[in-house]
């Protein structure tokens, strides 16, 4: 055993390099995001692209995804080395999300993933036609939990999983049954989720963002968005979930986007 030959220092520092994939440490403590390779899906997104900035900003290597393979080109010319490789998917197709996990760990071994991808609709349950109930359903909730499966087998100990659900998980709205429904629906899963998989050490972090400047609502697949009130800032929000991740944090519920931060004392 090469580990007899040396210090204890010394034989951990060899591990953690034959083990560039396990980015967190196993008792709890804070996750090295330098050192992690993270699949980031809805990278062409409002929210998924300043949380791909970001995680490269804090030195983690990146597979990027979504449908545009133009956007992720714009975006990996933009980080440079950060990106690994970018993948183009579907994720409303079946084999979709596992595709995306595989390629990823073609690239280098992943120790995080984080799903940014989503879409809304709008409008009363009576005009919600089969193709938005199906775009909706299977987007931000049935993807999720296929991306999960996947994740799951490839994740090393310390590894995380980022969803983007929302606050209509916590108060569904008239108007959004179906994105309610899903998000609800994403929250449960990540819950359980996040119970099976704690002996495992392998964190799901469920992310509740309240409305945000992303543009998402003026691009819903049906309807139209009713007035809203000025949303967050996307830069603020992907700094709060970054931030979440590398602290360890286990729930980003809607009122971490809101609260203030507590002063030092
Ligand atoms: N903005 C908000 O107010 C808000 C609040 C709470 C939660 N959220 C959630 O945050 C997540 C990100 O939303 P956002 O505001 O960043 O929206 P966005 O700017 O419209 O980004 C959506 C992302 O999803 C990808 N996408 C859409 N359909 C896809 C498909 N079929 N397969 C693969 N990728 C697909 C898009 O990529 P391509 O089009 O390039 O494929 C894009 O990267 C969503 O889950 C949303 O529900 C948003």
């Amino acid at each position: 055993m090469v580990g007899d030959e040396l210090s204890g220092g010394e034989t951990q520092r060899r591990a953690a390099a034959l083990l560039p994939a396990l980015a967190a440490r196993d008792d709890g403590g804070v996750t090295d995001l330098g050192s992690a390779h993270v699949l980031v899906l809805g990278a062409t997104g409002g929210l998924g692209g300043p949380i791909a900035r970001r995680l490269a900003a804090a030195g983690a290597r990146l597979t990027i995804s979504s449908r545009d393979a133009a956007r992720l080109e714009a975006i990996a010319a933009e980080l440079g080395s950060a990106v690994v490789t970018t993948v183009t998917a579907d994720l409303t197709r079946p084999d979709g999300p596992a595709s995306v996990v595989r390629a990823a760990t073609d690239g280098a071994p992943l120790t995080g993933v984080v799903n940014a991808a989503g879409v809304v609709a709008f409008g009363a349950v009576e005009n919600l036609d089969d193709d938005t109930l199906d775009e909706v359903l299977l987007l931000d909730l049935v993807a999720p939990v296929r991306l999960a499966r996947a994740a799951i087998g490839v994740l090393p100990e310390g590894g995380f999983l980022v969803q983007v659900s929302a606050v209509v998980a916590e108060k569904a709205m008239p108007g959004m049954a179906a994105y309610s429904a899903a998000k609800a629906g994403l929250t449960a899963f990540d819950a359980a989720l996040a119970s099976e998989l704690r002996r495992r050490r392998i964190r799901v972090l469920d992310v509740r963002p309240p409305h945000t400047e992303t543009g998402l609502a003026t691009r819903p697949v049906a309807g139209e968005a009713p007035r809203l009130p000025q949303g967050l800032s996307p830069d603020a929000v992907a700094e709060r979930i970054v931030r979440a991740l590398a602290d360890d944090e286990r729930d980003l519920p809607s009122t971490a986007f809101t609260a203030t931060p507590p002063t030092p004392s």
